[in-house]
Order: C-alpha cells, then sequence, then structure tokens
C-alpha cells in the first residue's frame, strides 16, 4: 500500500511524526511531502528516518532522477493524506492553486485524497476555510474534523489536529477502498423531523442527522448510490449521494416508500416524531392560562417497511436511555428489522447531536457486536463492515 503524507506548517506538524509511524506499522510505504513552512516546525530528517525515504521538499526539482518518481508516485498512489492541513493548503486546493510542490502534487493525484486541517479556532470557522472545506468534500475529499480542546495559542476551541489514531485509520480506510456495494441503491433516512403546531411553530428533537450522514458517506465511498431522505439538518450531502429534504414524519414516510423501490437496503437512522400536533391553519394567540395540544400518532416508518418488506436489508436504531440492549431486541423483532442498532444516550458526550457514539448491532439471527466509543464515522464503518461485510479493495 502505498501513501503520500503532505506536512503544510502548523504547530501541528510534529503529530505527522506519530502518524508516518503508525501507517508504516500498519504495513504501509509511505513517501512524506513538506512545504517550506512545515519545514520550520520540524526537520525532513525526522521524517525521513520515521518513513524510510527522502522527503519530498521541493518543487524545483523537476528535472532530478527524485521528483520524476514522485510524479509516477502521484499516478500509483493508493491514497494522498494531508495532516496538518492548514487553512492556506485547503484554500489553494480548493482554488486549484499550484505554486508549490504539495499543492501541485495535489493536482497529479488521482487517488482518494484525506485532509486533516489544524488551525486556530477563528482561522477554521472563517467563511474562506468552511468554503473550502464544502468544496473539497463535494469533490470527495474526505475531512478529517479538527477536535475541540486547548490550541497551541492557550486558547480553547475547535481548530486541534484529530488524533494521529484517527487520520490513519482514515487514511486506511480511503486506502483499501473498494467497491463492494458498487451497484447497488442504499436509503439513508436521518436527522429529526418537525411536526408543525401552526405555521410558525413545530415539535422536533435534538437529532443533528451526523450518525445517517456518515454511513450514507460510507456507502458512497464503496460505491453504492445513496440517497438521504432528510429531516432539517445543517449538513451537506456527501459526496455521490442524492438528498431528498423533508419535514414532517408524513413527509419522511412518503419519501422513504418511494426510494425504498429496488434499494438493497435502507437504514432508518432518523428520530422520527411518533406523535404529530393537529396543526393549526392560523398562528395561535397567547391567552391567559395554560395551552393544551392534543398529539396524534403518526407513520411508523420501520415497523411499516417491516411489514411490507421485500428482499432489502432494513437496519433500524434505538436510541434509549434505560434498558438499551432488552428494548432493542424487542423493537427488532417487533419492527421486523435485519438489524437493530442500539446506542445508549444516557452517557454524557455520545448519540443524539454528539461527533461521538458508542452502539451494540443487534442481528434477527441472535448475532451481537459492540463497537465501542468512536467518533460517529468510524461507528459507522463498523455498522456497514456488519451488515455488508469489509470494503477490501
Ligand atoms: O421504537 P422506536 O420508535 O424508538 O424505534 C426507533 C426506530 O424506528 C428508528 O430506526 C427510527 O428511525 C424508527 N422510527 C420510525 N418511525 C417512527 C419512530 C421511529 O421509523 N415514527
Amino acid at each position: 500500500m502505498r501513501i503520500a503524507l503532505g506536512v503544510s506548517g502548523g504547530i501541528a506538524a510534529y503529530k505527522a511524526c506519530e502518524i508516518v509511524r503508525r501507517l508504516t506499522d500498519s504495513g504501509a510505504s509511505v513517501q512524506v511531502l513538506m512545504t517550506r513552512n512545515a519545514e520550520r516546525f520540524i526537520t525532513p530528517l525526522t521524517l525521513q528516518a520515521l518513513s524510510g525515504r527522502a522527503v519530498a521538499t521541493d518543487a524545483w526539482e523537476l528535472a532530478s532522477d527524485q521528483t520524476i518518481k514522485h510524479i509516477d508516485m502521484a499516478r500509483d498512489l493508493d491514497a494522498f493524506v494531508v495532516a496538518p492541513a492548514t487553512a492556506n493548503i485547503l484554500a489553494k486546493f480548493a482554488q486549484g492553486v499550484a505554486d508549490d510542490l504539495l499543492s501541485t502534487f495535489y493536482l497529479a493525484v488521482t487517488a482518494p485524497v484525506v485532509v486533516a486541517p489544524a488551525m486556530n479556532t477563528r482561522m477554521w470557522l472563517h467563511p474562506a476555510t468552511q468554503e473550502a472545506i464544502r468544496t473539497l468534500r463535494s469533490r470527495g475529499v474526505a475531512v478529517v474534523d479538527p477536535e475541540s480542546g486547548w490550541l497551541a495559542e492557550r486558547e480553547a476551541g475547535v481548530g486541534r489536529l484529530a488524533s494521529p489514531e484517527t487520520i490513519v485509520a482514515e487514511s486506511l480506510r480511503a486506502a483499501r477502498r473498494g467497491r463492494s456495494l458498487a451497484g447497488k441503491k442504499i436509503v439513508v433516512a436521518a436527522g429529526p423531523t418537525r411536526e408543525p403546531i401552526d405555521p410558525v411553530r413545530y415539535l422536533s428533537n435534538g437529532s443533528s442527522g451526523k450518525m445517517g450522514y456518515a454511513i450514507a458517506a460510507g456507502a458512497a465511498r464503496r460505491g453504492a448510490s445513496v440517497v438521504i431522505v432528510s429531516g432539517p439538518v445543517a449538513l451537506a450531502a456527501p459526496f455521490g449521494t442524492r438528498v431528498v429534504q423533508v419535514e414532517s414524519a408524513r413527509q419522511m414516510r412518503d419519501a422513504v416508500m418511494v426510494e425504498r423501490a429496488s434499494a438493497h437496503a435502507v437504514f432508518m437512522v432518523a428520530a422520527v416524531s411518533d406523535y404529530a400536533p393537529k396543526a393549526s391553519p392560523s398562528k395561535i394567540k397567547k391567552t391567559a392560562g395554560p395551552l393544551t395540544l392534543v398529539l396524534e400518532e403518526g407513520p411508523d416508518i420501520l415497523a411499516e417497511l417491516g411489514r411490507t418488506k421485500g428482499a432489502e436489508i432494513l437496519v433500524g436504531f434505538a436510541a434509549e436511555t434505560d434498558d438499551l440492549i432488552a428494548n432493542a431486541a424487542k423493537k427488532l423483532s417487533a419492527k421486523k428489522a435485519d438489524f437493530i442498532v442500539a446506542n445508549d444516550i444516557s452517557a454524557a458526550g455520545l448519540g443524539i447531536g454528539s461527533d461521538r457514539n458508542a452502539v451494540t448491532i443487534l442481528g434477527r439471527d441472535g448475532s451481537s457486536v459492540t463497537v465501542p466509543e468512536a467518533s460517529k464515522v468510524e461507528i459507522a464503518e463498523a455498522i456497514l463492515d456488519r451488515i455488508f461485510g469489509p470494503d477490501a479493495a
């Protein structure tokens, strides 16, 4: 497995050492490329010693034998990983600027690209950086999101490089990418629903859609044609997916029933409202005393999919605060699903709205696989591996 690791000039450049070590330990041969600014933070010699290969630093070596090898490597690469990726290099990638070795190399690479941004919070949140990230994602670049925590400038915020472990896992996944779901249609219902109370108010919940979108992105990376039936969320459509926007449970039900036709699998990851008020056609006026809303039962989409199930694989989710496994097992048989992914939402920092999760996957065959706490991207991969088998190239 051949991986090129681009290192750009941020304080987190020293963490590239750990990334190189972990990649080589996994059997990858690693070619390091550094920007001039990265050399201010860490010497090429260190990364050369760890990777066992001369580090490429200069675009003007174009005539030398060494650089011709780099161009060859851009051709035969399994993945190109940039960690840390500065705001500058992300902006250059997004714009196609090729004024140094790393940015020129990016344009020459056809292998999967992974970027792990690291920078000051304000730089990360700047619309210019966010726009660059959106552009790169829309081209299929995998972005390993920075984490929140203490940054080098003794400020707390988002922008810290993700852990070397996460970056390496994402890099290996990109490098080993197979096309095991090519030609298969996968439907994912994700996010919350909104049940109107009147023209301006609604009942909803705190689902961010992150778990469902991570599953959709993972399935698309494996070559599936993916449709996300999505409640209102603040997430961009992952590369290679089509999003059908809905609001209410009723609309979600209708869209899922249309999209399930010829689907290989349907994932109900959405936090669907079980009840809906009878919506008032005009805005409800404030009056003295309490207001009573009468809620009526809405559609149970997963149960309907189970009742009318064809050959498709049906996967439900169970977010529980009590008796996780017992309740999930009940749901598995009551809803006639093939798998129920159970997550305990009583644990702090996990589940709904969070970036992390821990799940147990129950199968109709009585199997039970526990996936310990990890990012939702990693949890999504574990779920896809369990249901469809690993995606080795
Ligand atoms: O029993 P419960 O409704 O909690 O089951 C959760 C599972 O059912 C999830 O997969 C969720 O997407 C789905 N669901 C549904 N329609 C509902 C409520 C939940 O499809 N009205």
